[in-house]
This record gives C-alpha cells, structure tokens and sequence, in this order.
C-alpha cells in the first residue's frame, strides 16, 4: 500500500472558492434551520479548520479576510501544502498554518480545539479510513455548539451514473502514466461507447450531462473526481450515522435554496414531504425528488433550537452586500419547482437601497411603501443569498483590509503568469471572499494599485501586455467593462 491509499497524487487539483465553507454562510445556514449559531460569538478569535484544502485558496482567502482568527488547514498531498505555504508566505498571511497530514493516521491532539470546519469534495472520495479519521478529528476536536460544512456526492442523485465513474477509473487504471492522461484515454472511450449507442450511457440525465461537460473540464478536476479507488456517493442518513459517532447532528442544507422546501419542491411532492415526521426520512425524500448528486450538510455539535422570533431577530442584525450591479439582478428563477420569479413589488427596492450600500436586514424589511410580506427576513435573506446576488458583511466598518488586499494582488500575479484564474477576492470588510475570475484578481489589483479611475492603457503597461493592435485593444475593452460592472460592488464589499 503506497501513502496515498488509492487517491490520486501525481497531478494536482484545480483552485476554486466555495461560499458554502465560509463560517458567515453557515451561520445563515444554522439560522435558516431554526438553530443558534453559537460559533458566531466568538466572531473575532474564530478557530476555523478546513481538511482537504487542496492548494489552500478558500483557507487563504478566509484567513487573510479575517485576520484575528485562527486558520488550520490540512492535506496529505505534499505538492498542495508546498503550493499554499508559498502564497500563504508571499502575502505576508500569517494566521494561517498548512498541516501535510492523512485524515486516517493524523492524532487530533495535535490540532487545536475549532468553532468550524468544512470538508468540501473529499468525503465521498476518500476510503473508510479516512473517513473515520475525519469523524475522530471532529469528535475530538470540535466545540460544542461548533459547526461542520461537508459536501459529497449523493444518492440518488448519482445512481445513473455510478457506472460512468467506473468505466473511466477502469479504462484509465489500464493505462500508463499521469492520472490526466489515464482521464484523457478514459474519456475518449466514454465518447466513443456513447457514440456507439451503448444503452447505459444513454440511460441517466446525469449521465448525459457529464458526457458533455466533462469533455471540457480540466484533465485534472477529471483525474481527481473519477480515477480515485475509494470514491462511493452515499446516502444522507449514512453520512449523519458516521457523524453521529462525533456527536455532530444535521441541521440545515449548505446550498441556502435548498432550505425552502417551497422552491425545491413541486406543489404535490410538497404534499407528500409534509407528511413525513421523520427528519432522515425527509432528507431521503427530498433526495428522490431534487436533480443534483452533491450535498451540502451542515451539522451541529449540540445544536441548540430557537424560535422563529429568535431566528428572525438574529437575521435582522445581519448585513447584506450585492455581488452585482442592481440593473444585473435577475428576479426570474430556474428551481427544481419550477419556473418562478421574485415579486418586483417585494424585491426592487430592496435591490434599490442595496445599490446604494450594504444594509441590515432589519431595515430592508421596514422600507416605506414596499408591497409583499414584511415579516419574514429568512426569505429575504434566503432568495438574495441563495441566488448568491448578495453575500452576508461581517464588518460593514471595516477597510479594505492589508491583507486581503496583498493576497489579492499576489494571486493578480498569478493569474498574469497562466495560473488557473476562479477563486474569491478576499475582503476584511466580508469577512470572506467575493467569487471570481481571473480577470476580476487583476482588474482589482490594478484599481487598487493605481486608482480606480486610472485610464486602462496604463493598466496594459503595468502588467507589460505584449499584445498590440487588435490584441491590445480586445484587453482595454474587456478590462473597460470589468471595472464599470465590478466597482460600485468592490467599493461596497471593501475590495478596493
Ligand atoms: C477533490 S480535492 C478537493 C480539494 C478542495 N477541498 C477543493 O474543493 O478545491 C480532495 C482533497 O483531499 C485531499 N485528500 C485526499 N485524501 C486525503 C487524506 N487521506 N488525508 C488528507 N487529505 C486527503 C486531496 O489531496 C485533495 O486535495
């Protein structure tokens, strides 16, 4: 048996930035499943923990937005560690620490105690062993009243596509080489099978929805996601069994919409849903009826109930800030459900006062002359940050903060020299980071560096752009619109 247990090694993974993972989210979360946020009071000397980090980007970003927590964050692939220690370093971040450890052998004592943790893309992924290393790290290290974010792929969900994962982690084993070109040889003979009429690739929506991304993915999210030994999608009851033995119970969906079962659901599987008492039950039920094989849990060392006053209280003192222009917010809403859309009466001006700044939750709900439900501030909350239209301020005070900004530039960097360009941009002010491209990392840079008016052409020269002509004036265009639809949404997220 080899170090990595049958994971895969010799490539590494993609960066990304989930909003999911961010404490300020799952505090919503917690909120919108009628429990207290306990972690929430110790919002400023946080211990949060992320294991399997991948290259530490979402540990970064939420260690440099917030720079009196503490940030624990944990891989057993040496390249990722080396990887994140180096930009952890570079951007003078330093309350952060990368740990090079295997969930299954790790002692816990020798982590500190945490208020959160998360464990995006690796459950489901990793063997039995690893996954009860990650429940002992919990049950040894978690407070109570501390709160866990996992995703993994589920079932149902995944039942029609089960197979698929197996043709190209057979196909690719049988080749030689990196786990990206065993993915690659793989793929082609999913194309070709499926070209060939094969009946079980024609069978599953799911299926036939990876056949069509995955030819576009990068080789090594694809080496990661399908060429692992262990990888199982499970079922919701069994993943909240294990975590059971860490004494963590469920309590609410990562994924904001998923809490309002009224947008999730049809009228007659509603019907159905409400007459089941029994909360896994439920969790199952809904499995059947929602078209998506990842979950997003969040569970609760101890959670303790509150009131819907309560809960309405507390997400009245929370801050909103959009992430997009007003005259870029959709109403219209593609849901499981259906078709729907959010009433212009309830919502414009709403959107209009947040296009002037970030607002308390509280106010919202009291503007003068706005029509719809006034009493309700977890479907306010809920459709804007669900939508992900708006994100959750930690500090609405607060600057743009010295190291979210150094780490933001150094990533700029990055992303000029090829590197894999979606992330978040870190913000003292969010107190987590705002998604985006590549692009975003270097117009904000350059805004930050040189002023947020300076003319885009010296942006070309700063960055030593080496197109001309056509080239050079496709750059001024793009850089151009990026800052007139990102700035008003920068300035009010503390970002520049
Ligand atoms: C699919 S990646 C997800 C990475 C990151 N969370 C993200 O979403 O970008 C899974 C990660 O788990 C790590 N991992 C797998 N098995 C592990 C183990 N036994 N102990 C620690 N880390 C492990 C891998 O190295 C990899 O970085």
């Amino acid at each position: 048996m080899t170090w990595n247990s049958g994971y895969v090694t010799d490539i590494i993974y993609t960066t990304g930035y989930y909003d999911q993972q961010a404490p300020s989210q799952i505090a919503l979360s917690c909120l919108l499943g009628n429990v207290a946020p306990s972690f929430a009071r110790r919002s400023e000397q946080l211990t949060y923990l992320e294991l399997g980090c991948g290259r530490g980007r979402g540990a970064l970003c939420l260690a440099a937005s917030n720079p009196e927590w503490r940030v624990v964050a944990i891989d057993f692939m040496p390249a990722h560690i080396e990887e994140a220690r180096e930009l952890a370093a570079e951007a003078g971040i330093d309350n952060i620490e990368f740990i090079e450890a295997d969930f299954a052998t790790l002692d816990p004592r020798e982590l500190p105690e945490v208020d959160v943790a998360s464990a995006h893309g690796v459950w489901s992924w990793v063997s039995d062993d690893v996954r009860a290393g990650i429940v002992r790290i919990l049950g040894s290290r978690l407070r109570p009243g501390g709160a866990f974010h996992l995703s993994y792929n589920s079932l149902p969900g995944w039942q029609g596509a089960i197979g698929l994962q197996r043709l190209i982690h057979t196909a690719g084993r049988r080749i030689s080489g990196r786990s990206d070109r065993k993915a690659e040889a793989a793929l082609e003979l999913v194309q070709a099978l499926g070209a060939a009429d094969a009946f079980h690739l024609g069978q599953s929506d799911l299926v036939q929805m990876l056949r069509k991304d995955l030819s576009s993915m990068p080789r090594e999210y694809v080496a990661h996601e399908y060429m692992n030994d262990d990888w199982r999608p499970c079922f919701q009851a069994d993943v909240a069994a294990a975590l059971a033995d860490a004494k963590l119970e469920y309590v609410a969906s990562g994924e904001i919409l998923e809490n309002f079962p009224q947008l999730m659901l049809t009228d007659e599987q509603r019907a159905v849903w409400d007459r089941i008492d029994d909360p896994a039950l439920r969790e199952l039920a809904k499995d059947f009826c929602l078209p998506r094989g990842l979950r997003h849990d969040i569970y609760v060392r101890g959670p303790r109930r509150i009131s819907d006053a309560a809960r309405d209280a507390a997400l009245a003192d929370l801050y909103l800030t959009l992430t997009r222009r007003p005259e870029d917010f959709i109403y219209e809403l593609n849901l499981p459900a259906g078709h729907g859309a959010l009433e212009r009466s309830f919502y414009e001006p709403v959107v209009a006062a947040l296009g002037q700044g970030p607002q308390r939750i509280g106010d919202l709900m009291s503007l003068a002359g706005r029509g719809g439900r006034r009493d309700n501030p977890a479907e306010l909350a809920g459709m804007l940050v669900g939508t992900s239209q708006a994100i959750v301020m930690a500090r609405r005070d607060a600057d743009t903060g010295e190291a979210a900004t150094r780490l933001n530039n150094h990533i700029a960097m990055r992303v000029l020299r090829g590197d894999p360009s979606h992330g978040a941009l870190a913000s003292l002010r969010l107190g987590s980071g705002l998604r985006c491209s590549g692009d975003h990392y270097v117009t904000a840079s350059m805004m930050h560096r040189l002023g947020a008016d300076s003319s885009v052409d010296r942006w070309a020269d700063t960055i030593g752009l080496k197109a001309e002509g056509a080239g050079r004036e496709k750059f001024l265009k793009a850089a151009e619109e990026t800052r007139l639809r990102q700035l008003r949404v920068w300035k009010h997220a503390g970002i520049i």
